[in-house]
C-alpha cells in the first residue's frame, strides 16, 4: 500500500504509545525501512507485517489495533493536508459516505493508484444505512468499522456500527449497518 498508509500507523504507535514501541514493532515486522514516502507504493506485506508485530507486541488483537488505527486515519490524513477534500467530500456523514469512491478517485489521481476499495451506500430509513466494502484486499473490516467512527467524529454524530456480512465467510462483500444521529 502506499507510503502514506504506513506513515499513518507509524503516526497512530507513536501518539498513543511512544517512538520507541514504533521501532520495537518495525523490528518485529522486519520492516527495514527509515522514513516511509507517502507516495511511494509498497508491498502490502508491508502494512500486514506492521499490523501483525503490533498486535503481538501490544497484546492486542489485530483486529483492535486496525479499528483504532481507522480511527485515527480521518484526523490525521485531515493533518496531512486533506482537510479540505475531506470537507468537500460531504456535509453529513451520508453524503460523505456516498462520495467516497469519489474521494478515493482525486486522490488516486495524483498517487496513480488503481485498486482501491469500492463502497456502495444504501440508506434504510431515519439515521440508518447500510454500507457494502468492495475490496481486493482481505481482512480490512475492522479498519473500516474504525473509520465509521472516525467519521462521526468528524461530523459529530453518535454512530453505532453493525458488521452484517462478512466477506471471509463467503459473502460477495463485507456489509456494515451504520446507525447514526446527527447533532440537532
Ligand atoms: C482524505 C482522506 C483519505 C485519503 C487521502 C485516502 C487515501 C487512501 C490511500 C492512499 C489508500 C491506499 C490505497 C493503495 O495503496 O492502493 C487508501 C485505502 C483505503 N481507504 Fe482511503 N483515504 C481517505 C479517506 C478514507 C475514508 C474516510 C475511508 C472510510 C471508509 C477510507 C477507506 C479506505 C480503506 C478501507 C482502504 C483500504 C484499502 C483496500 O481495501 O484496498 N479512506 N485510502
Amino acid at each position: 500500500m502506499y507510503g502514506l498508509v504506513n506513515k499513518a500507523i507509524e503516526d497512530y504507535v507513536c501518539s498513543n504509545f511512544d517512538a520507541d514501541t514504533w521501532e520495537r514493532i518495525k523490528e518485529k515486522a522486519q520492516v527495514d525501512v527509515d522514513v516511509f514516502v507517502c507516495m511511494e507504493a509498497y508491498p502490502d506485506e508491508v502494512t500486514y507485517s506492521l499490523v501483525g508485530a503490533a498486535s503481538e507486541l501490544l497484546g492486542t488483537p489485530a483486529s483492535e489495533i486496525l479499528s483504532s488505527f481507522g480511527e485515527h486515519w480521518v484526523g490525521f490524513t485531515r493533518r496531512e493536508g486533506y482537510a479540505e477534500l475531506l470537507a468537500a467530500t460531504g456535509r453529513t456523514l451520508p453524503e460523505f459516505l456516498s462520495n467516497l469512491d469519489g474521494l478515493h478517485a482525486r486522490v488516486g489521481l495524483t498517487y496513480g493508484f488503481a485498486n482501491t476499495p469500492l463502497f456502495r451506500v444504501k440508506p434504510t430509513g431515519p439515521g440508518e444505512l447500510v454500507l457494502d466494502y468492495v475490496s481486493t484486499r482481505p481482512g480490512l473490516g475492522p479498519m473500516v468499522m474504525g473509520l465509521l467512527q472516525g467519521l462521526g467524529l468528524m461530523f459529530h454524530t453518535s454512530v453505532t456500527v453493525e458488521w452484517v456480512t462478512h466477506r471471509a465467510d463467503g459473502a460477495a462483500c463485507d456489509q456494515f449497518l451504520v446507525k447514526y444521529v446527527a447533532p440537532v
